[in-house]
Formats: structure tokens, C-alpha cells, sequence
């Protein structure tokens, strides 16, 4: 999932529009972009629009983000989207591999009620929005065959940690969210899932949202979620493998594969040890079964 739009779930106007977005995945929230009053409604919009849509040829993803274990409504939340079989449900608040367990047992109880097949609910874990979450974070591998990915979040951590902002003047990420970000890129490598990037909200700054696609793809990051429609093309192109990387992963293969049993090659006049045999072997399993 190169892009994953955000769509507030009791707006049925955005719901539609996001299935023309081009999203590889859409979330249909449930949780911060829905009041306490609003969230039996949007319960049953998503549901309504799961149904709808979730047969339809050539879709987006749809994962729907629960309100986390803190807030007393999870139950009530996967009592309802269950029935729409989502492809994945997004746990917010999410505290390490033990709470994701406690999650599965919740999926995997709903998708026998409802006929489902057991495990066919994925899990999308926000692995930083708790100070303790960030201690947890390496916890996730083996937990659960539902987890999909990892991803990270600085605004409830920022009002955890009681503090003024999560970025400086220019836009840059402080401390504690660098920290909480090289978590999650960590934490997903550890459970071999997914790493997908945090929100950018000033969702008019083009090139703002550009440079920091291109800077999570640098470090390992493969998708970043979307909180507007015109967001999505940038990351799709920007976490889209380029021809020339593709042909020079195939390249580094290929050398290696000339060299059986060499753990070092000379390739393009620099030397290439096995970290570099497994990154490009990354890149083409990536290409050959997108997540
Ligand atoms: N998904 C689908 N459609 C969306 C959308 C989204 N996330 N955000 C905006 N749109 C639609 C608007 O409804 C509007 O449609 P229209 O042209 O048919 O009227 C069009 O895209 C242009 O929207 P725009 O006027 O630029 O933005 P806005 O002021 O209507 O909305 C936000 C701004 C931030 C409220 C909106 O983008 C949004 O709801 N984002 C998601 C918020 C969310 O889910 N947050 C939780 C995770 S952090
Ligand atoms: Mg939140």
C-alpha cells in the first residue's frame, strides 16, 4: 500500500469520492475525526458503504481505524464494521505484540459470528501514540498473522508528552517524534510488516508533502497515509519502484547469481556484500506481490 487515504467515516460525500481517489487503501476512521455523539452514525455509514463496495472490481484496500482499547469503544465498533468484512481494521493507541493479540482474539470471535473466514481481517498497528508505546515498539514480531503494517502517529504522542509542538519553524519533525518514527521503521522490520509513514496535514504544500514522501522512502518507509484526495498521486509516484531501480536491483541480483558462492562482488565499480543482495531481493519481492 504505497498511499492510504483517510476518510472521516460518517461522510458518505468523501466515501465516494475516495473510491475515484486512486488510493491503494482507503481508512475509513472511526475514531479522532469522529465526535463521541457521531460515532454510532459513522459506525453504520462504514458498515453501509463496506457493503457496498467491497465487491466492486478493481477497489482501493478498505481498512476502517477502531477507537483504540482506552476509549471503551472497540467492541461496539468491530460488533458493526465486522459484518462488512474490511480487509483490515487500523488500531490506533495500539501498545506492542500483546495488545495486538488481544485484538486478533476480538477479530477472530466477530468473524465467526459473522461467517467470515478466520484471519481474513487483517491489522494496521499505530505503534507511537503512547509514551509507553514507544517501549513496546519491537514487540510486534510473531504476535499476530493479521499484522499488516506498522505506522506512527506525533499528534497524540505530542499531547501525551504535554508538549507545544511536534514540529520546529520549518516543518521538521522534533526529537521525540524522529524518535518515535525510527521506532515504528524499526519495530515494522523487526515483525517483517509493512512500514508506512505518518500524515501530512498542510495538505496544500505540494512539495512540503513531496519532500518528506521522498524522505521516508530513503529510509525504508514503502507508503504513508493520506489525509486529502490530492495527496494521493505524489505518494503513488514517489513509492512507485523506479524503472532504472528495478533494473538495477535485477542488475545486483544477476551478479551475485554469476558468482555462486561469492559473498562480495565488484559491481559498477563499487563493492556489493550480501546487505545489498538482500536489498535488492526486497525490491523485486515488493514489485512482485505489492502489499
Ligand atoms: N477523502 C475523500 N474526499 C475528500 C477528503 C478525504 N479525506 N478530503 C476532502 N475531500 C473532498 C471534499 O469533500 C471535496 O469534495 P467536493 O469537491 O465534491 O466538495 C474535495 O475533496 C476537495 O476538498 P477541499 O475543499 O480541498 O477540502 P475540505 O476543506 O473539504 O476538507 C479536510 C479538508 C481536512 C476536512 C478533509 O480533507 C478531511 O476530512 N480529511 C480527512 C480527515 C481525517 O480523516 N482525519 C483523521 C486522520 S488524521
Ligand atoms: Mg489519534
Amino acid at each position: 500500500m504505497r498511499s492510504l487515504l483517510f476518510i472521516p467515516g460518517d461522510s458518505p460525500k468523501k466515501l465516494d469520492k475516495g473510491m475515484d481517489s486512486g488510493a491503494d487503501a482507503l481508512i475509513l476512521d472511526l475514531e479522532d475525526s469522529i465526535s463521541a455523539e457521531n460515532k454510532d452514525i459513522a459506525r453504520k455509514t462504514a458498515l453501509e458503504f463496506l457493503k457496498a463496495n467491497r465487491g466492486a472490481a478493481k477497489r482501493p484496500r478498505l481498512l476502517v481505524r477502531i477507537n483504540g482499547f482506552e476509549t471503551g469503544f472497540t467492541d461496539a465498533d468491530l460488533d458493526v464494521i465486522v459484518q462488512g468484512a474490511p480487509d483490515a481494521v487500523m488500531f490506533p493507541k495500539a501498545e506492542g505484540g500483546a495488545a495486538v493479540v488481544h485484538l486478533d482474539a476480538k477479530l477472530t470471535a466477530r468473524e465467526a459470528m459473522h461467517g467470515l473466514k478466520e484471519g481474513s481481517i487483517g491489522i494496521v498497528a499505530i505503534a507511537t501514540e503512547t509514551a509507553k508505546a514507544l517501549f513496546l515498539a519491537g514487540t510486534y514480531a510473531g504476535a499476530s498473522k493479521r499484522l499488516q503494517g506498522l505506522t506512527w502517529g506525533a499528534e497524540d504522542l505530542s499531547a501525551e508528552l504535554g508538549a507545544d509542538a511536534n514540529r520546529d519553524t520549518q516543518g521538521n519533525f522534533l526529537d521525540p517524534y524522529r524518535l518515535a518514527r525510527c521506532l515504528c521503521l524499526a519495530g515494522a522490520s523487526a515483525a517483517q510488516v509493512q512500514p508506512i509513514d505518518t500524515v501530512y496535514v498542510d495538505f496544500r504544500n505540494n512539495a512540503g508533502l513531496r519532500r518528506e514522501c521522498e524522505e521516508a522512502r530513503r529510509d525504508g518507509f514503502t507508503g504513508k497515509m493520506a489525509i486529502h484526495p490530492a495527496q494521493v498521486a505524489i505518494m503513488n509516484e514517489v513509492f512507485t519502484p523506479s524503472a532504472e531501480a528495478i533494473a538495477r536491483a535485477k542488475a545486483i541480483v544477476a551478479a551475485f547469481a554469476a558468482q555462486p558462492g561469492a559473498g562480495v562482488v565488484g559491481f559498477e565499480g563499487r563493492m556489493l556484500d550480501r546487505p545489498h543482495l538482500a536489498k535488492a531481493k526486497q525490491l523485486l519481492a515488493r514489485i512482485a506481490a505489492p502489499r
